[in-house]
């Protein structure tokens, strides 16, 4: 009863008559979070405020801004500013009218907010134009407990014939600060998601992908925006934003000279326009936005609260620890040389054993990677038995076992590509560019989302022992163009091959909820939300040298959490780079994403063996630590001393694990020093260092026990200082 009672009062303080017009206010709200607009009836929604929560909404109503001189209109910020009317900024939406008008005026035309469940709570509000049959909703989820709002947007029209959309953007965010800081991450191949931190000036900044497919290799469509002061752990107001979207994305920043900052994100309009008829629906993709008061570790901690339940799947369970067969075989293999890696894998404690690529090809067969893609039939030459022959022997070895495939993909050298000439993206008459020796399927095609989706019922269907799929794409889209869309739409390829791909994504989940698919586009060429939706994990890179993994691994897990990262120790010197590291280096670094081997397991002998074995026993032990717990960073990479480290700490705050990593030689007095974060500062905690032989332990304090106030307060040092020095402590309640 009192809360009814409440509830008026509310409504009836945030609704206020201006002129005979009702004036309301509009609340996306999380837990701790708020967006607030203000808007009436046939005028533009304003974005007031996002933030945390705050009392007294309701003087927002009567807000008031600088105005302009020579019109006495406010500079104010809109919901979703259109091209038209007083705006000249960067617009959310651009569209040309049936009857060739430029321009658009979206006005407010009611909201309504519903609870979808206890924790996920829907707000649409809708926009018409002024005088167009023009429609826009703008929805929002806001996830309470992770306090993550989601923002998307679809357009539809009533106009006589097509609208022209040209730029869509799925949200706008207007601050207002004196200074902006970005972060961003820009990569290539084997070097992906490098952090860049820049003050922003006047004028534009754009993040974008225009590659179409393996969009995240050389910018991730994620950003952070720290105001009044670069970015830092554990304070100052950070925004951030991640766009959940395999296909050509833009974020755009740009600060306008009245100091405000207006932030548009969504799928790239470059080359893109969508003829949209009359009653269809277009839709933007979801930006998944959050923001703290204390620092960028909050920032990470709601994302990967988040992913793990809304955005991967199996976010709630253990991720195996794999031995992936790629650099310990390439695509030089028969029989033997795999059941041989099972069997020593096994040894070691592994899981699961996955073949990598070249396993499938007869007329063409897949040798190296300039044949076979396409032809998804076992090599008989090299494995006579077949998939299910492995499938069982891995099994019975006390391994699960899964398999690489690149469905998207054909070789010129292939009989698919002979066969369909017409399922391959190509610029009418212009050459098929080959990268990586292959071209790309046309996935704006159904018969082509038919063969994806063949590809892989068929595989899976080999063995009932297969529980999990690498799935592949190594090029990018140049020369575009689709044999299957009209002359007229070929600006919708890059759309339409993302809804596509979706559509193939959805009907493999709904056929296959439990199987396990790893994310790999050379590596990390397609880590985002859009797509980690359907899949377990992704592959962060190719790069598995250990200590480029540091700085791929920190800018990766600033939004993307531990389980999803695949992470593997390899041999050494390393495969990409050539540098020398000790195995407990190694080991200590894929120890602290989802563990796994990218080796030839028969080459670890002797102590290493040793060693590794027992890493892999202790990984068991800290995996729920790691996978299902709160990130807590100390130090990062990218600071002057080179030193790295983090936490894992466990829900319930009784159990962590430290690591910490010496990037250079620090001279023979130097240690590291660090405060540790997260812990229960009323209980004792014992610190036992992982990975370390007896009486070699770089812990003064190895099995002694501390209490959670010294240790985030004294904090601890470690012996560490030289070149690839690292420890591993694990720290549990007494
Ligand atoms: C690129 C992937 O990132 C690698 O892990 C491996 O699967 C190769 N492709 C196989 O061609």
């Amino acid at each position: 009863m009192r809360t009814v009672v409440f509830s008026i009062l509310f409504l009836l303080l945030i609704q206020i008559n201006i002129q005979g017009q009702s004036k309301e206010v509009i609340q996306v709200e999380t837990n701790d979070l708020t967006m607030i607009f203000t808007a009436s009836q046939n005028e533009k929604v304003i974005f007031q405020y996002w933030g945390n929560k705050l009392d007294g909404v309701s003087s927002f109503l009567d807000r008031k801004v600088k105005g302009q001189p020579d019109t006495n209109d406010d500079f104010i910020s809109q919901l979703y500013p259109a091209y038209g009317g007083r705006y000249y900024l960067n617009p959310a939406l651009k569209l040309t009218h049936d009857d060739g008008v430029l321009t658009s005026e979206l006005v407010y035309a009611g909201s309504r907010t519903k609870t979808l469940d206890s924790n996920k709570k829907e707000t649409v509000v809708s926009l018409k134009d002024k005088l167009y049959p023009v429609y826009v909703d703008i929805r929002f989820v806001a996830y309470q407990k992770e306090n993550i709002i989601t923002q998307s947007a679809t357009i539809y029209h009533n106009e006589k014939n097509t609208v022209k959309v040209e730029n869509f953007a799925s949200s706008y965010i207007p601050l207002h600060a004196e200074s902006y800081y970005l972060t961003h991450f820009n990569g290539t191949w084997a070097a992906e998601m490098q952090m860049e931190e820049e003050a922003l000036t006047h004028g534009i900044k754009v993040v974008e992908s225009k590659k179409g497919v393996r969009t995240t290799q050389s910018e991730n469509p994620s950003f952070i925006l720290s105001l009044n002061g670069p970015s830092k752990e554990d304070s100052g107001e950070v925004y951030a934003g991640s766009l959940a979207w395999s296909g050509n994305y833009k974020l755009s920043f740009e600060l306008d000279e009245t100091g405000k900052l207006g932030i548009t994100s969504g799928m790239n309009p470059f080359a893109s326009t969508f003829y949209l008829k009359p009653e269809q629906k277009l839709e933007a993709p979801e930006m998944v936005l959050t923001y703290s008061a204390n620092g960028i570790g909050q920032i990470s901690r709601n994302y990967h609260d988040w992913a793990r339940k809304y955005a991967m799947a199996h976010g709630d369970q253990l991720h195996p620890i794999i031995l992936n067969s790629w650099e310990g075989a390439y695509f030089t293999f028969d029989e033997k040389t795999i059941t041989d890696m099972m069997d020593n894998a096994a040894k070691f404690g592994v899981e699961m054993f996955v073949l990598d690529d070249g396993w499938f090809g007869n007329k063409y067969p897949r040798n190296g990677d300039n044949a076979g893609l396409g032809d998804w039939q076992t090599n008989k030459k090299k494995l006579p038995r077949g998939i299910p022959y492995l499938a069982d022997y891995a099994v019975n070895k006390g391994l699960k076992f899964g398999i690489w495939i690149e469905p998207e993909m054909v070789n010129p050298d292939s009989e698919l590509a002979k066969k369909h000439p017409e399922w391959i993206v190509k610029s009418g008459k212009r050459d098929i560019l080959p990268m990586r020796n292959q071209w790309l399927l046309d996935l704006s095609n159904p018969a082509v989302q038919d063969f994806v989706f063949k590809t892989f019922d068929d595989v899976v269907s080999m063995s009932p022992n297969i529980s999990y799929i690498k799935w592949d794409a190594n090029r990018h889209v140049d020369n575009v163009g689709s044999d299957y869309l009209p002359a007229s739409e070929q600006t919708h390829f890059w759309y339409e091959y993302v809804k596509g791909l979706y559509n193939v994504y959805e009907k493999i989940r709904a056929k296959y909820p439990d199987i396990q698919i790893q994310l790999c586009s050379s590596g990390g060429g397609r880590v985002e939300f859009g797509a980690l939706k359907y899949h377990d994990e992704f592959w962060a890179s190719d790069n598995t040298n250990a200590l480029d993994r540091i700085f791929i691994q920190y800018g990766t897990n600033l939004f993307f959490p531990a389980i999803a990262t695949g992470s593997h120790v390899s041999t050494s010197p390393n495969h990409q780079t050539g540098m020398m590291a000790p195995l407990k280096f190694r080991f200590d670094v894929a120890m602290s994403g989802r563990l796994g081997m990218e080796l030839q397991p028969k080459d670890i002998q002797g102590d290493e063996y040793e060693f590794a074995a027992n890493a892999i026993k202790d990984y068991k032990q800290i995996r729920p630590i790691v996978q299902l717990g709160d990130l807590y960073r100390l130090i990062s990479p990218y600071d002057k001393n080179d030193w790295a480290s983090h936490m894992y700490v466990s829900k319930d705050k009784k159990q962590s694990v430290l690591f910490a990593y010496s990037l250079k030689y620090h001279g023979r007095t130097t240690y590291f020093e660090t405060k540790l974060k997260g812990l229960d500062p009323t209980k004792n905690y014992k610190i036992t260092e992982l990975n370390v032989k007896p009486g070699q332990s770089s812990f003064y304090g190895n099995g002694q026990t501390f209490s959670g106030d010294y240790l985030m307060k004294a904090g601890i040092n470690l012996n560490i200082g030289n070149p690839f020095d690292s420890a591993v402590l694990l720290i549990s309640q007494e």
